[in-house]
């Protein structure tokens, strides 16, 4: 018989019609190489998502599931009667106030079950093609002594190869859904996260498989995670150790625990892009362990707690550690790092669910109190190393370090096993760590085998085909090079392209109103477009509402939104006075001054609980923000302000900036909806702003009809809701771009540098946020890139980098460079830092 291979597909990689073409193409290619496939996958994006909302937040969301699945069902152009069945399981769970944990983990997967339904009546069409029951060959162990609720939602299962169950399938080609598997007594359990990586690779072993293949949305495991070090490689050939050290220090493409079932079967592991099936990708196999010294990954996990406990008594104590790591037990805390001196011992703790809450932190320091002194350090971040014989490549991490001399570096372990290394540090600092690491240990090491292209030279390819962006300054190349003469360093703006973006936006005709948030750009021109063409104005400070102002002479105050954030209550009564429309988002101020708001209608902003964006400096949501009211102050926020006659007409949140997620909008009008009949005059919901662009390479873009259909769902719900929306990004970054000359150009070592007249005072984002930005030598525009070069600013700081390691073409003194994509928070975030002036602002005169 010839040999079994399993295809594992995740969640974006089977959310549309054009992904079950390819699937479909690839198991056909597979079966007519004379392989025996079986195709496991996931629940089609989003969807496990919202079943998680019932079990945590006891949210329904029997509607919201329907519409994703029925909406999968008619691009697939099935009938989505076929779900019924299921459908009736989940609205009878979703009904019920309280789900025990064998009825949660028959909730949660209900996701891979619908979408299975779904996809057998696609595939049937295609192929043929039969259906597996994972609860007839995933058993979950019965040895496992961890608590009830970890076997049931994690559960773990004895897996061998297995020759009966092999000759109990006659054809050539089956699926299954992942993430589930049945306990002995027939009952669902789940695999955990990264659920259905750990069912195919179960699977595989059970088939006695030649091979797994991994298929989802990035080429394979990169050196670094792509999104803060865009020029991270990609990583060709692992070994199973150091793909499962990668994905436990925070790489998140595979699961630990799908590793090891096939790495102790010797099977090797492939991981594929489902958007470029031909493209290369990572392979995990025993022959692939490194020969010699080497770093294959570094990554950075955020969110991490120190405690130091100090004391002289432990020192030649007998049981002093048992007694303080009994305490963590108790509390159920689990320790990662451990670093011990002579009177202190400091461990990390991993925020990984969420646990690690300050009432859990006083008892801890209450439980410890007896044994020791306790320090917290809370927002540290773990930079780690992964690599083989690490201790080898000392020399080369030591320089490093020493530059970050004036940081703490409060814990540095060393596995004994020499296959990774540790860094804790400020949660601020981890990204520039790594990256300076990855610089010096990866990116010019020029003769690592085993890697491959980078992240950025592989989505360019990807971009190029598919570019979507209408990038305006490639037909004004002429016209641009003049302006630069007399005005570089200058900020070049083209109205038409916000038009595009405007028109873009009004697409989604779920929403009532827009208001430009203007401190994403408050050009006085581009002010004045936005209301010309309809768009209402958003601000944040007075300053704001001036510039709104004069740009947009005669604007009706009720046409300004006033957002502002701990700010002076004078700010307040000025705007209120006004008649500006004001979002209040501490009740604090509602509390302490009553008689300020008593008699004005206001919009109240709440903090959704999740937050998201591009970098965690934009993620305005979560206990962790500062912004927005708290679920638990909700009720009696809406009481009080009955009592003191302050009409709430509307309620808003904003989860953060630079979003890709087009569920994201209508999440946040659920959470204010489900708030509104504490509101009864509440007739507004703002969903915010943060709809992200194609910021990264790699990023897809915003799926605009989505979101559109979501939010339209919503209202349906919703009758006399006006929906609410305040983008800033979308509508301008794209028709700025940020021009300036050569001023010098250096070699240092391998590494090339091009200096420019302006940087981090005129665009900081790079060195802030790690943005990337395309950046193009608009002198030689037509010329074939020669080398590889940091592009730098002239102020004095090593982070005043504006791009790294960009592909160039010769590049001489004066000739001009352009940045790309900084009509958004590039001007209105410049500054005169060394007193250099940043680059003026000037409208492209078409
Ligand atoms: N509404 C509120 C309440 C906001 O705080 C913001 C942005 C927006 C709307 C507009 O978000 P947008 O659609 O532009 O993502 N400097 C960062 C972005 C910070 C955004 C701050 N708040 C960056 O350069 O990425």
């Amino acid at each position: 018989m010839s040999s079994w291979v399993v295809l594992k597909f995740g969640g974006t990689s089977v959310s549309s019609v054009e992904k079950w073409q390819t699937i479909a193409a690839i198991v056909q290619q597979k079966i007519q190489q004379g392989q025996r496939v079986l195709l496991v996958h996931s629940a089609a994006s989003g969807i496990t998502n919202l079943l998680t909302e019932k079990t945590t937040a006891n949210r329904s969301i029997q509607q919201a599931v329907t519409e994703v699945l029925t909406t999968l069902a008619a691009q697939l152009g099935v009938d989505p009667q076929q779900l019924e069945p299921s459908l009736d399981l989940l609205r009878s769970l979703d009904d019920r106030d309280h789900l025990d944990t064998w009825e949660q983990a028959q909730l949660l997967s209900m996701g891979e079950q619908c979408t299975h339904v779904l996809a057998m009546a696609y595939l049937q069409q295609h192929l043929d093609i039969q259906s597996l029951n994972p609860k007839d060959w995933l058993i979950s162990s019965d040895h496992d002594k961890r608590a009830t609720d970890a076997q049931i939602l994690t559960a773990k299962c004895d897996i061998k190869p297995d020759p009966a169950k092999q000759q109990s399938l006659t054809g050539a080609c089956y699926a299954m859904p992942g993430f589930m598997a049945g306990d002995s007594q027939g009952r669902t359990v789940l695999l955990g996260r990264g659920g259905s990586d750990t069912s195919a690779a179960y699977m595989a072993v059970l088939l006695g498989a030649s091979q797994l293949e991994i298929w989802t949305d990035v080429h394979g495991i990169f050196s670094a995670n792509p999104h803060s070090i865009p020029n991270a490689r990609l990583l060709l050939n692992l070994s199973y150790q150091e793909a499962r050290e990668i994905a436990a220090s925070g790489g998140k493409v595979l699961h630990p625990r799908c590793i090891l079932p096939v790495e102790q079967h010797g099977i090797p592991l492939l991981i594929k892009n489902t958007n470029e099936p031909a493209a290369i990708g990572t392979v995990l196999a025993a022959a692939h362990t490194p020969k010699k010294p080497r770093v294959s990954a570094i990554n950075n996990r955020h969110q991490i707690t120190l405690v130091s406990m100090e004391s002289i008594n432990m020192w030649h104590q007998a049981g002093f550690m048992g007694d303080v790591f009994n305490i963590y037990k108790q509390l159920g805390l689990s320790i990662d790092l451990v670093s011990t001196a002579q009177t202190n011992i400091t461990i990390s703790l991993d925020n990984i669910d969420n646990v690690i809450t300050d009432a859990v932190l006083r008892e801890l320091k209450q439980a410890l109190s007896p044994l020791c002194e306790v320090e917290v350090f809370r927002n540290c971040s773990a930079v780690t190393l992964v690599g083989y014989r690490i201790r080898a490549l000392a020399d080369k991490i030591a320089p490093v370090l020493s530059t970050f001399a004036d940081q703490r570096i409060y814990i540095t372990t060393q596995s004994s096993n020499d296959l990774n290394q540790t860094f804790v540090v400020d949660e601020d600092q981890a990204d520039k760590l790594a990256r300076a690491l990855h610089e010096v240990l990866i990116i010019e090491d020029k003769e690592l085998d085993d890697f491959g292209p980078t992240w950025a030279e592989l989505i360019h390819n990807q971009t190029s085909k598919s570019e979507r962006i209408p990038a305006w300054w490639q037909d004004h190349r002429e016209s641009l090079l003049d302006l630069s003469r007399d005005h570089a360093p200058c900020y070049v703006y083209h109205l038409p392209t916000i038009q595009h973006q405007i028109e873009q936006l009004q697409k989604i005709t779920a929403v009532d109103r827009f208001y430009y948030a203007s401190k994403a750009n408050s050009h006085p021109a581009i002010l004045a477009h936005m209301q010309a063409h309809g768009v209402n104005l958003e601000t944040v400070s007075p300053q704001e509402i001036n510039q709104v102002e004069q740009a947009c002479p005669g604007i009706a105050a009720a046409d300004i939104l006033f957002t502002p954030n701990f700010a002076p209550l004078k700010e307040y009564q000025a705007a209120l006075a006004k008649g500006v429309q004001v979002t209040i988002d501490n009740p604090s101020l509602l509390f302490d001054y009553p008689e300020v708001f008593r008699g004005h209608a206001v919009i109240l902003r709440l903090d959704p609980g999740h937050g998201s964006g591009h970098h965690r400096y934009v993620r305005t949501a979560g206990t962790h923000s500062k912004f927005g009211i708290p679920a638990s102050e909700v009720e009696p926020v809406a009481k009080w302000c009955q009592q003191h006659d302050i009409e709430v007409k509307g309620l808003h949140a904003h989860a953060g900036s630079g979003i890709l997620d087009h569920n994201n909008w209508s999440r946040i009008a659920e959470y204010l909806g489900s708030c509104l009949e504490l509101f009864p005059a509440a007739k507004i919901i703002n969903v915010g702003g943060g709809l992200g662009i194609r910021e990264n390479p790699g990023d897809f873009g915003l799926d605009l009809a989505q979101l559109n259909h979501a939010l339209t769902a919503f209202k349906q719900q919703h009758h006399g809701i006006e929906l609410w929306m305040e983008p800033g990004r979308f509508l301008v970054a794209h028709c700025g771009v940020l021009l300036a000359r050569v001023t010098q150009t250096k070699w240092k070592g391998r590494q090339g540098y091009i200096g420019i007249e302006t940087g981090m005072n005129s665009l900081i984002r790079p060195a802030l946020y790690g943005a990337w930005h395309n950046i193009v030598n608009l002198s030689q525009l037509d010329q074939a890139t020669e080398y590889t070069a940091n592009v730098v600013g002239p102020m004095c700081e090593t982070g005043d980098v504006l791009g790294v390691d960009r592909k160039m073409p010769l590049t001489q003194v004066d000739d001009v460079l352009l940045i790309a994509n900084t009509g958004a928070y590039g001007a209105v975030m410049a500054s005169r830092y060394n007193l250099r002036e940043p680059a003026q602002e000037i409208i492209f005169p078409d």
